[in-house]
């Protein structure tokens, strides 16, 4: 277990919001000697609020190394008889009986940058009964216009040309990229408006829109996505800045601007985010009008971004891959399919239609490795 672990589930039993939306939802949800799935159990913590609410038995299933330790603790509690803990990722777990709760907390800025609505959409398929229930159980989804002068450093820093040297193709990775932030109330140049529900075990593509007016003048950087989770019917938990239910250590995803522009009160910002929650392939397009008509637009995606950058699938595979006009357009049929399991015949044929003169056996083994190759998605983000 690293230092940084310990830090970050710490943080968890510290968070005095958290635990106490997650207590009364469980309380509201379990019924006396349910089965209770903790899906990213970390430490235990929400297991142990299962079992106070009053499950008759716990599956904790976690993939990091704290899982090794989490068995001692629950014995130290003397819960060893109501709580199982099991290293891996929920997605190999087998059940003889599948669970009546599930309960989890990796939930991303947006929700999705966590995993919870792919690993939530695997376990309704294979591990929660049909009518069982989610903590939680879905989200609602809020855009924000923001100002955030790091990410603004971040992206810059590679225009500025450091002795002398064009760092431009490391400027243009930096604006395709969804970047993890902690924003406060004065980060906001707008309030944060509704733009969707998502059930916790949706997998499939959503899009988001916004459409409002700037309230504080200052330096729009992008805009930022963000949430409100519904745990039971009457408890909520969001990372919305200055809301009540705020979890004290919950980022916001950013989907920034190239350049920052500046606005005014009264200005006006749309925008559209569009979200595979499977292989996190995220594109956005945000449009600034300012009071006077002057229209700025621009279009990101983080297909041309690091993630599904060539360079990306070379270190991946550990070998080198041929990176050509086919392997991109199969990158983007892979990432911009809906939900889990590709179909690597119907990926093939959308690429011939595309590349016609490529042959049919370069194009099923170029496809089959990238599937391998994003079949367990991204890593986990850190905020
Ligand atoms: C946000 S932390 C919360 C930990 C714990 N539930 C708590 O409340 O303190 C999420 C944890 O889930 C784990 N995790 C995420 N997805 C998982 C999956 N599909 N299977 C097993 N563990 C997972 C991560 O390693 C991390 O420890």
């Amino acid at each position: 277990v690293s230092a940084g672990e310990l830090t970050e589930h710490l943080q968890y039993w510290q968070d005095d919001v958290k635990v106490d939306r997650y207590r009364r939802a469980l309380v509201e949800v379990v019924r006396p000697g349910d089965t209770v799935l903790d899906l990213g159990s970390g430490t235990g913590l929400l297991g142990m609020l299962a079992v106070e609410a009053g499950a008759g038995r716990v599956l904790a299933v976690e993939n990091g190394a704290i899982s090794t330790v989490t068995a001692e603790v629950v014995e130290r509690n003397h819960l060893d008889e109501r709580i199982e803990v099991r290293q891996g990722l929920s997605t190999t777990l087998d059940l003889d009986e599948p669970v009546d709760v599930v309960v989890g907390d990796q939930i991303g800025g947006f929700v999705f940058s966590a995993g919870v609505l792919r690993f939530y959409a695997d376990a309704s398929r294979r591990l929660l009964r049909p009518e069982g229930t989610f903590v939680p159980g879905s989200f609602d989804l809020l855009l924000a216009p923001v100002q955030h002068q790091a990410s603004r450093d971040a992206i810059d820093g590679w225009a500025s040309a450091p002795f002398g040297y064009d760092l431009g193709p490391f400027h243009e990775r930096a604006q395709n990229l969804v970047r993890y932030v902690v924003l406060d109330e004065d980060s906001l140049l707008g309030t944060p408006q509704a733009c969707g529900t998502v059930a916790a075990h949706d997998d499939r593509r959503f899009r988001a829109t916004l459409d409002t007016h700037v309230t504080t003048d200052g330096r729009l950087d992008g805009v930022a996505g963000m949430f409100v989770g519904h745990l039971s019917p009457s408890v909520t938990l969001s990372n919305v800045p200055g809301h009540p239910d705020r979890l004290q250590h919950r980022w916001q995803d950013l989907f920034p601007l190239g350049r920052g522009i500046d606005v005014v009160a009264g200005d006006r910002v749309e925008a559209e985010v569009v979200v595979n929650p499977v292989s996190y392939l995220t594109s956005w397009s945000i449009r600034v009008t300012s009071r006077a008509g002057h229209v700025h637009l621009e279009d990101h995606s983080t297909f041309e971004g690091a993630l599904f950058d060539p360079a990306w699938f070379r270190i991946a595979a550990g070998r080198p891959v041929a990176i050509d006009g086919v392997a991109r357009s199969a990158c983007r049929v892979i990432a911009d399919g809906e939900g889990a399991g590709v179909d690597t015949a119907a990926v093939v044929a959308a690429v011939r239609a595309e590349h016609p003169g490529a042959s049919a056996g370069q194009v099923d083994r170029l496809v089959r490795s990238l599937v391998t190759l994003l079949a367990d998605g991204p890593g986990e983000p850190q905020a």
